[in-house]
Order: structure tokens, then sequence, then C-alpha cells
């Protein structure tokens, strides 16, 4: 089974993919991790998108696509992803999906996690004195909102036509969120 979550920043993506994971023995592909996972080694790649991440920007589709084939291709990986935080835009969507084709798999369930403003600000001003983020201010979660906003509309009426969304309210516990996730798998895996 391959999965797709995704939401605003601070909706709870990466804190419910690590509970799903376990739960289910998949494997989490969170792109912001990679990427900040490249800075942190000072690759070449790491430094050339430091600054874009920082600004609470995108990187380029060519950058995150390298990123998520690496991992699409592992037969380790085959038919056990949750995609976290890939795709963020229609190209995105549309290449994940020929990516799936070409290594003979495909997505059954896209989670979109519904979190207001308000309580994105809140979790990651709190957030933000655990780990050290360089995208974690409030004027760079902000941005990061505006750029969620700006992208994802397309993305979601790509998967509302495939039939494969699920919307899940976002403001709840932790643990009412996975239960709900967890419920949505069971089901499915009949
Ligand atoms: P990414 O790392 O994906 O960041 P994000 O989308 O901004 O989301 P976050 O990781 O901040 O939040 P989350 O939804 O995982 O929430 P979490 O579980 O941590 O991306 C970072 C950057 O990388 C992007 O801005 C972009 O530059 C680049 N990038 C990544 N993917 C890309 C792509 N596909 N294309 C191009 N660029 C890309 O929870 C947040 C906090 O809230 C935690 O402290 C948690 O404990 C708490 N919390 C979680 N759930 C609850 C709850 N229900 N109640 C109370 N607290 C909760
Ligand atoms: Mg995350």
């Amino acid at each position: 089974m391959n999965i797709v979550i995704f939401g605003p920043p601070g909706a709870g993506k990466g804190t419910q993919s690590n509970l799903i994971v376990k739960k289910f023995n998949l494997h989490q592909l969170s792109t912001g991790e990679l990427l900040r996972k490249e800075i942190k080694d000072n690759t070449f790649l790491g430094q050339k998108i430091s600054s874009i991440i920082s600004k609470g920007n995108l990187v380029s589709d060519d950058i995150v696509g390298n990123l998520i084939e690496h991992h699409i291709s592992n037969k380790i990986y085959k038919n056990r992803l949750i995609f976290d935080g890939y795709p963020r835009n229609l190209i995105q969507a549309e290449y994940l999906n020929s990516l799936l084709k070409k290594y003979d798999q495909k997505i059954n369930v896209v989670l979109k996690l519904n979190v207001s403003l308000e309580t994105i600000k809140k979790r990651i001003l709190e957030r933000k004195t655990l780990e050290k983020r360089s995208d974690d201010s409030e004027k760079i979660a902000i941005k990061r909102y505006e750029t969620y906003e700006n992208n994802i509309k397309p993305v979601i009426n790509f998967y509302k036509q495939s039939n494969l969304l699920k919307v899940i309210n976002g403001e709840t516990t932790i643990a009412e969120i996975n239960h709900e996730i967890s419920g949505i798998i069971d089901r499915m895996k009949g």
C-alpha cells in the first residue's frame, strides 16, 4: 500500500506518518526531512537549497523528483511508501503518478490534513523551542502556509477526480487523528 499525506506546515504530516509506519510496517518518505539532511551534511545539493528552504519557498520539482525516484525504485520499499509532503503542486502530482507507473505501483489513498493558520502558528512556535529548524519563525511559517495555499488546489482536484482523497480534521488530538487514519487503512486492507 502506498499513501500520500499532505497538509499545510505543522498539520501533523510527520507526526502521523511516524505512527503509521510503525503500525503498518511502511516506510516514510518526507521530502522535507531528506532536504534538511542534505543541508546538515553540507552537500552540494544542501548548499544550493538552504536559502530556499529558510525563506519558505518550494525547492525545484526536478530536485525533489530525483529524491523520490531514488526511493520508489528501491525494491525494499515497493508498495510500502508513505509520501509526507510530496506532491505539493500539480506537476509533482502528475510526476508521482508516472513514476509509480514506471515501477509498477500506484497510490492507494491520499490523506489531507486540515488545520487552521492559528493552530499552525501555535504548533510551529512550540516546535521551534525543541527543534532548531531554520524555517520555524512565525514569519516563515506564514510564508510556508501561503506557498501551500498557492499551489495545492490543483493537487486536491487531481486526487478528488481519481477518488483517492480523504479529508481529515487535523485540529483534534494526535491520538484521535491516528485512530481515524488507522481506520481508513484497516478498511482498505479489508
Ligand atoms: P516539510 O519538512 O515538509 O515542512 P512543512 O510542510 O512545512 O511541514 P512541517 O514538517 O513543518 O509540519 P508537519 O505537517 O510535518 O507537522 P508535524 O507533524 O511536524 O518541508 C520543509 C520545506 O522543504 C518546504 O517549505 C520546502 O521548502 C521544502 N520541500 C519539502 N517538500 C517539498 C516538495 N515536495 N517540493 C518542493 N519543496 C519541498 O507537527 C508540527 C508540530 O505540531 C510538532 O511539534 C508536533 O508535535 C505538533 N503536533 C502535531 N499534530 C498535533 C496535534 N494533533 N495536536 C497538537 N500538536 C500536534
Ligand atoms: Mg514534517
